[in-house]
């Protein structure tokens, strides 16, 4: 059987892309593929690694019904680029980061995140950790909106197969 996969990429692997990993996971386990979809997260900077997700990353989370309290951070490594179908980042820097290490062959499978979204007309998922509630707020709005495009092109993709 086929399977895909997608891991999302912010700086510290503890506010977006976590946040990106929750929304996902949910997405996929309610159209019944969590057998077919790997979904995970990971950070360009290594600050944070083993940190659960910031408190304010699972509270925002968990207003919305998704539970982000099993994850804990990592960094990215070179086994990602081939591990990985989808490596979507949060913002430009963030891309520029992982287009500096991704090998020629794989580069094709990094995007940022808001490419996926429909509703939100926005390139970037801004970063949240010196601001306020209300910025999490706005990384779960663009976060749920986009996940809803990822998970659209991986029904296109293993309905290709
Ligand atoms: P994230 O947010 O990249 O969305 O996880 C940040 C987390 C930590 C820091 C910056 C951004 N930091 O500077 O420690």
């Amino acid at each position: 059987m086929k399977t895909l996969s997608v891991c999302f990429v912010c700086l510290g692997n503890i506010c977006r892309s976590p946040i990106a990993e929750g929304v996902m996971l949910e997405h996929v386990r309610r159209a019944g593929l969590a057998e077919r979809i790997v979904v995970d997260s990971a950070g360009t900077g290594d600050w944070h690694v083993g940190d659960a997700p910031d408190a304010r990353a699972i509270a925002a989370a968990a207003r919305r019904g998704y539970d982000l309290t099993e994850l804990a951070a990592r960094q990215v490594t070179a086994g990602d680029f081939k591990r990985f179908d989808l490596i979507l980042a949060m913002d430009h820097k963030n891309l520029a980061d992982l287009q500096r290490s991704c090998p020629p062959a794989d580069a094709h499978k990094l995007a940022l995140l808001m490419q996926f979204a429909s509703r939100h007309q926005v390139r970037v998922v801004d970063d949240p950790y010196f601001g306020g509630v209300e910025g999490f707020e706005r990384v779960m709005d663009h976060c749920e909106d986009a996940c809803a495009g990822v998970l659209a092109e991986l029904q296109a993709r293993l309905a290709e197969a």
